[in-house]
C-alpha cells in the first residue's frame, strides 16, 4: 500500500522549526491519542532537543482510556510534562496554559528574580495533519475562526496566536508527517483517518481494518454488525483476504446489496471506515507502550 508523502514541504517545515526554536520556550506536541507513536513523526525530538516538551494526548474520547492512562505515565517518564484533551469537546485544555507554567517554572522564576516577571511565554506547537491541532489552538486561545486550509499541500504564513497576557502560541504552518517506512504506520494512519482516502484504495484499506478488528477486537465486531459468530481465518488464508469476507458478512448484514443480489463491499468499506473513525464501533487505541 502506498501511501503519498511531501518531502518538500516536510524540508521547510524542519527548516522552520530549526529557526524558530530560539524564540520559544517550549514545544507541544500534539499527538494522537489512538496512535501515540504513528502520530509522532521521530525527526521532532532530534530538532527540538534541548526545549521543555509538553506532550498533548488528543482524542482521548476516541481512545482506549486505560491505554491513554499508560501512555501518559511512559511521555513523563521520558520528562515530558503530559497533557489529555478532547479538543473537539474541550476536555482537559483549560489545562494547558497552568501546565505550560509548571512546565517552565524554574525559568519563569528565573525571569521574576531579573525583574522580567512580564516576559512573554511562546510555545511551539507541532502535529501532524488531522491530530486536532487547529480545534486544539482554537480552543485554548479562545478563538472562534476555524481554518480550513491546513491541508497537505497547502501551506499557511506562520502565526502568533495568544493565549493569555502572557503566554503565545507558534501554530507552526507546513507538514509534518511521520515515517511511512513502516506499513503499518501507514495503516493506522489510514485507518484513523489521518491520511486522506483519496490516496488510498477504500476497499482495501477497509478489509486491513476489518482483519485488525477481528483479530483484536471480534466483539467490537461482532456487536457492531450484529454478527452471531465472524467467518473464522482459514488455515493459510491472507490476512486481507479474511478482513475482505468479514467485510462481506457485515455488508450482508446491513443489507447492503448492488442489484443481482452481490454485496456491496464498496458501501460496506466507506461505513466501516466512518463508523470506526466516529467512535460508533467503540474506543480504541491501537498502540500500547509495551508493544
Ligand atoms: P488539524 O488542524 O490537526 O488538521 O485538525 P483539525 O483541528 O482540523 O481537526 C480535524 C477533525 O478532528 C475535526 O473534525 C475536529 O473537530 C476533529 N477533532 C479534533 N480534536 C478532536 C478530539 O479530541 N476528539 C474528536 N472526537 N475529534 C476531534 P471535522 O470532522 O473535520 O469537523 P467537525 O465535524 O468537528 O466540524
Amino acid at each position: 500500500m502506498e501511501i503519498q508523502w511531501y518531502p518538500g514541504h516536510m524540508a521547510k517545515t524542519r527548516r522552520m522549526i530549526t529557526e524558530q526554536l530560539r524564540n520559544v520556550d517550549a514545544v507541544c506536541e500534539i499527538l494522537d491519542a489512538r496512535i501515540p507513536l504513528s502520530s509522532r513523526n521521530p525527526d521532532v525530538d532530534g530538532l527540538t532537543a534541548g526545549k521543555p516538551r509538553l506532550v498533548v494526548l488528543n482524542r482521548v474520547d476516541q481512545a482506549d482510556p486505560a491505554v491513554t492512562r499508560q501512555w501518559a505515565a511512559r511521555f513523563r517518564q521520558g520528562g515530558a510534562a503530559v497533557l489529555e484533551t478532547d479538543a473537539k469537546n474541550g476536555a482537559g485544555t483549560a489545562r494547558f496554559a497552568a501546565a505550560v507554567r509548571e512546565l517552565l517554572a524554574e525559568k519563569l522564576r528565573a525571569y521574576a528574580e531579573k525583574g522580567q516577571a512580564g516576559r512573554v511565554v511562546r510555545v511551539m506547537v507541532l502535529g501532524i495533519p488531522n491530530v486536532g491541532k487547529s480545534t486544539f489552538i482554537n480552543r485554548v486561545a479562545g478563538r472562534k475562526t476555524a481554518k480550513a486550509e491546513d491541508r497537505p499541500g497547502v501551506t499557511r504564513a506562520k502565526q502568533w496566536v495568544p493565549v493569555d497576557k502572557g503566554l503565545e502560541l507558534l501554530d507552526t504552518p507546513g507538514i509534518l508527517w511521520p515515517k511511512f517506512e513502516d506499513p503499518a504506520v501507514g495503516l493506522r494512519l489510514a485507518f484513523t483517518g489521518a491520511v486522506r482516502d483519496e490516496i488510498l484504495d477504500t476497499e482495501t484499506l477497509a478489509c486491513h481494518l476489518a482483519a485488525y478488528l477481528g483479530e483484536r477486537y471480534p466483539e467490537a465486531l461482532k456487536t457492531g454488525y450484529k454478527l452471531a459468530e465472524l467467518p473464522a481465518r482459514e488455515e493459510g488464508e491472507d490476512e486481507i483476504a479474511w478482513g475482505c469476507r468479514l467485510l462481506e458478512a457485515a455488508g450482508s448484514r446491513r443489507g447492503f446489496r448492488i442489484s443481482g443480489g452481490e454485496i456491496d463491499t464498496e458501501r460496506m468499506a466507506k461505513t466501516i471506515l466512518d463508523e470506526f473513525r466516529g467512535g460508533r464501533l467503540g474506543r480504541f487505541t491501537l498502540e500500547a507502550p509495551e508493544e
